[in-house]
């Protein structure tokens, strides 16, 4: 058996590079699709959860980080710019790293999680806190990228999108078929615009019969597809979906109403009550953003939205570990003993 190549090299004849494209790749991709008891009972449905935590960097962004670096040093770029609520971030440092190239990060000051602002520094990023929310940083970014020799590596940039369409090249390979209800979490929409076209392009031409439903969740202080104008000033405890004014709006919009979808919010209690789950009850440990899915299926569910007997891949985007603060809070502090085998039997309710 060999080992997996990262996207670039599993879906080469899907994706815009040439024959002679080298790829900078962590061997990004290839996540686990982990079949959720607890949920499939919930729900009624045949629920799955594709594990986008496993990636190198944590989260589902070194998918579309692999192709955005990859085109900018076959451009000659040296330097990359983004804006970030912390993932995109961690993936571009890592990957400029292996591209040999310097690496720029614009981030709302105090609101990225602690693991995600460790990975840009210990990739060596340069961090800027900007005093602002990721909609002002994304502005900046883009400004910057076009009066500087800096490239954009956001979503905006189109090789985001088209790496990380593989999802949903996999979510079928493993499946042998389209789900019928492909449930993500949204902030500045690009994956839910990535997932659309990646099952699009494999009912079109490739093995899929049907393409799934798309169904996405924002949390209710930051949802502006949902109220249908931008939010000036979003809130949520999912720091990573904390955005006002998607970059890929429309085409979510798009993503929703072509496949029979809808696009709604979800409290940050709902979230945290489904990251509770995750964790506790599917053994699956998820930063807080990725918890928006599940949070909106159970919802569905709970209004009746669900058949049963639907079969349903829930993207649970990023790993526990960048945010642990929220396992931590609320938790009752681990009992503290002595080296002393008859204490810990008695504070463990063995004796
Ligand atoms: N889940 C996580 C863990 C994320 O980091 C993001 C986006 C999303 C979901 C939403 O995906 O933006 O494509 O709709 N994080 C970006 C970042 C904004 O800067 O890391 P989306």
């Amino acid at each position: 058996s060999r080992q997996w190549r990262g996207i670039i090299e599993e879906y080469r004849d899907r994706l815009p590079v040439g024959p002679d494209t080298r790829p900078v790749s962590l061997r990004e991709g290839g996540t686990p699709l982990v079949p959720a008891q607890v949920l499939s009972e919930l729900t009624g449905c045949d629920v799955h959860l594709k594990v986008e935590g496993a990636n190198p960097t944590g989260s589902f962004k070194d998918r579309g980080m692999t192709m955005a670096i990859t085109h900018a040093k076959e451009e000659g770029a040296q330097a990359v710019i983004c804006a970030s609520t912390g993932n995109t971030s961690a993936s571009a440092a890592a990957y400029a790293v292996r591209a040999g190239m310097v690496c720029a990060v614009l981030v709302p000051q105090g609101k990225i999680a602690l693991g995600k602002m460790g990975q840009a520094l210990v990739h060596g990023s340069k961090i800027l806190q900007v005093e602002g929310n990721f909609d002002d940083c994304l502005n900046l970014a883009r400004g910057l990228s076009e009066k500087y020799p800096v490239a954009l590596v956001n979503s905006v940039n189109p090789s985001r999108i088209e790496g990380q369409k593989t999802a949903a090249f996999e979510v079928v390979d493993m499946l042998g078929d389209a789900p019928d209800i492909h449930v993500l979490p949204v902030g500045n929409a690009g994956n839910i615009t990535a997932y659309w076209k990646g099952y699009r392009e494999y009912a079109e031409n490739g093995p899929a019969s049907r393409t799934p439903r798309m169904w996405g969740f924002q949390a209710s202080g930051s949802a502006p597809i949902v109220r249908g104008e931008p939010v000036l000033d979003p809130s949520t405890i999912a720091t990573a979906i904390r955005i006002g004014n998607p970059a890929s709006w429309t085409l979510a919009e798009q993503a929703r109403d072509e496949s029979g979808g809808f696009i709604d919010a979800v409290t940050d209690r709902q979230i945290l009550r489904a990251y509770k789950l995750l964790a506790s009850q599917e053994g699956v440990f998820v930063e807080p953003a990725s918890a928006a899915s599940v949070a909106g299926l159970i919802q569905a569910s709970e209004q009746g939205k669900v058949d049963p007997g639907q079969r349903i891949v829930c993207t649970v985007t990023g790993n526990g570990l960048k945010d642990p603060d929220w396992a931590v809070a609320g938790a009752p502090q681990p009992i503290v003993v002595p080296v002393n085998a008859d204490a810990a039997a008695e504070r463990l309710g063995l004796a």
